[in-house]
């Protein structure tokens, strides 16, 4: 079914509410995927003969600020494209597997890597979805103007959606010169469409819950639940079949998430700050999620001092990326850990924690500021 036939459905429905903005996209993302699914032009087995490929489709680049329904269209359109060789990526995680292939064809190969590493890919897919296109760092921003238009040469129609415009991207890093290129890539192949009406649907649909549950108990987590239902629209029948995702935290490791869905994870806090993590781990977090749910935050003793220390790694990394944070928990936060080492370092993730509930936090979008590392 067509992209549009379904969206128009799900207005039917009530399940999404008429958004003029998004209708334009939608009408634009319907014509792209009639392209990508275009049996091959005739002749195209002419044009295999004399190397060249036909043109991909033009892709689509959708900005806008958080919560205006960018990687619900983007998971529409794709689940609705009817072709076999398509993948839709986190675009971190999509880029540590970039650098993991460079290093590997490095070892075999010493000329350029990139072109070699890009036809991979393009093997797999012709349609590359990213949710989040976001450039913090500069192995990814050198390589990415080579790397996107080798995918591009190769057939391959990028769809992405991002926080930020395009001339945006990557602002004040480091050695920014060598993005540029991307950048003009980025204008010439692909549309650029602003998804920035007024209604932050996330932040309606969270509502005015509360964020922070206490106690701990069958209240909070009913509380909880439905909190999470709303935000990724589940139906509360099928709860218990919420997938768990793996996550890869860097260095060849990756971690299990129990309940991953949209963009929103629950952990238990046994899991996240009772096991040897560290701050990679919830970094990785922080960047893959949107939300996240802890439930389960005990009061902590002296004797817990390794749970805090790593519980205020955690914060940090929440609150570095603007994760939205909900909880239950045996205390508010400036009862969470009474004494102990580190109690002074504890008082500052208190107060962060008291931020992470306020109105102007829940309406910022994910992300960090931070360019350049
Ligand atoms: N037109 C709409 N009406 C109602 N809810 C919507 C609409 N568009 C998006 N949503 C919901 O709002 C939430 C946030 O949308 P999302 O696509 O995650 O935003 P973004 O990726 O732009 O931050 C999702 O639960 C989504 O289903
Ligand atoms: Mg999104």
């Amino acid at each position: 079914m067509s992209v549009g036939a379904r969206y128009e459905a799900m207005l039917a429905d009530g399940e999404l509410r008429p958004d003029l903005f998004q209708k334009e996209i939608v009408a634009q993302l319907d014509s792209l995927q009639a392209q990508l699914e275009e049996p091959p032009p005739r002749g195209s087995i002419l044009w295999r003969l004399a190397g060249k490929k036909p043109e991909a489709p033009r892709g689509i680049y959708m900005w806008g600020d958080v919560g205006r329904g960018k990687s619900m269209l983007m998971d529409l359109f794709y689940d609705s494209v009817d072709i076999a060789r398509k993948q839709r990526r986190h675009f971190h995680e999509f880029m540590l597997d970039v650098h993991a292939h460079i290093r590997r064809a490095r070892e075999t190969d010493p000329g350029d890597p990139i072109p070699t590493v890009a036809a991979n890919f393009a093997r797999d897919a012709r349609l590359l979805c990213f949710d989040e296109m976001v450039i913090n760092n500069m192995a990814d921003a050198a390589i990415m103007s080579r790397l996107f238009a080798s995918l591009m040469e190769q057939g391959v129609t990028v769809v992405t959606t991002s926080n930020r415009h395009p001339d945006d991207l990557y602002k004040d890093g480091l050695n920014r010169q060598l993005f540029l290129p991307f950048i003009d890539l980025v204008k010439e192949r692909l549309d650029i469409r602003a998804l920035n009406g007024p209604t932050d649907y996330r932040r309606d649909r969270l509502g005015n819950a509360e964020t922070w549950l206490h106690p701990n108990g069958e209240a909070a987590t009913k509380a909880l639940s439905e909190t999470f239902f709303r935000l990724t629209d589940y139906p509360p029948s099928d709860g218990d079949h919420v997938p768990s995702v793996g996550l890869d935290v860097g260095a060849g490791r990756s971690m299990t998430v129990p309940k991953a869905l949209k963009g929103v994870a629950v952990f238990s806090f046994k899991r996240l700050c009772a096991e040897a993590r560290g701050a990679s781990d919830y970094l990785a977090i922080a960047r893959r999620f949107h939300t996240v749910i802890i439930v389960g935050i005990p009061v902590l003793g002296p004797q817990s001092r390794n749970e805090a220390a790593r519980f205020v790694t955690l914060i940090d990394a929440l609150y570095e990326y603007k994760v939205k944070l909900l909880v239950s928990a045996d205390a508010q936060p400036d009862g969470l850990y009474p004494e102990g080492d580190g109690k002074f370092e504890f008082e500052r993730t208190v107060s962060r924690l008291m931020e992470m509930q306020s109105e102007e936090y829940l309406a910022l979008g994910h992300g960090s500021e931070e360019a350049a590392e």
